[in-house]
């Protein structure tokens, strides 16, 4: 096992799948986009784990709901922005304490200055705001923010790397960009649709533009196709 981090829900619900599914995957990336940071964890497990030379960190820290009171959200900040310092430093991590929506937003306004190209990202971690809409419209971002399958030259030595595909007549694709959704059945929160409405509402809308990789209760692992 990778080294345990701070939070009960990172460990248990996300790191045994990241471990299984993500880890074999860590050739295959190179950028990495996090929405919804909190205190950290799964960023930190991306730069502590995977060879990423740019991870884009974004959350408002602002309190939302009255789940919590904001006190948390700035303890969670501060303790963010200690843990991934080192790393900015080094210029591996940026942080951007803003809106998901005002990340993407950016990003189609600003396009000179941007620097994720639309079909570039190799990870995208949905973490933020778990209310349906706003899921649906960070998994329809991030999906033109992820890299297609690539066909690649010449065919595989070791043909039983993991992200690799073989289609038909003897091609041989790497798999694309991939994008995990947390808590991806969580139905409803103070009479508010939650994950749900979004995740069930992407794979109806979008098949054919993903392959599934795993599907648990708490999270949901995809390729961009
Ligand atoms: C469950 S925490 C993230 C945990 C973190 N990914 C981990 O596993 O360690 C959810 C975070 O999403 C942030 N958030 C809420 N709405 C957001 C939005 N619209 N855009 C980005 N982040 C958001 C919250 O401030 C909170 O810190």
């Amino acid at each position: 096992m990778t080294k345990p981090y701070e939070t009960r829900w990172f460990e248990e619900d996300a790191q045994p799948i990241w471990e299984q599914h993500i880890l074999p995957r860590k050739d295959l990336i190179n950028t990495y986009l996090e929405i919804g940071c909190g205190g950290g964890d799964s960023a930190c497990w991306v730069l502590d784990n995977l060879a990423v030379e740019k991870a884009y960190v974004v959350d408002p820290w602002v309190k939302v709901s009255d789940q919590h009171d904001q006190t948390t959200y700035d303890a969670a900040r501060d303790k963010a922005k200690e843990r991934l310092q080192p790393y900015i430093k080094d210029g591996r991590a940026a942080l951007y304490q803003i809106s998901s929506r005002e990340f993407f937003g950016r990003s189609s306004s600003e396009l000179n200055h941007w620097d994720i190209a639309d079909g570039t990202l190799d990870f995208c971690y949905v973490d933020g705001s778990h209310t349906g809409w706003d899921t649906m419209f960070d998994m329809a971002n991030a999906f033109y923010k992820l890299r297609p399958q690539r066909r690649l030259k010449e065919e595989p030595e070791d043909q039983t790397r993991p992200g690799l595909i073989q289609g038909s007549k003897g091609k041989w694709y790497e798999e694309g960009g991939i994008m995990v959704v947390d808590d991806q059945n969580r139905i409803h929160h103070k009479q508010q649709a939650e994950t749900r409405l979004a995740t069930y509402g992407y794979l109806v809308a979008y098949t054919g533009r993903y392959q599934m990789v795993a599907w648990s209760n708490r999270q949901l692992v995809l390729t961009k196709v």
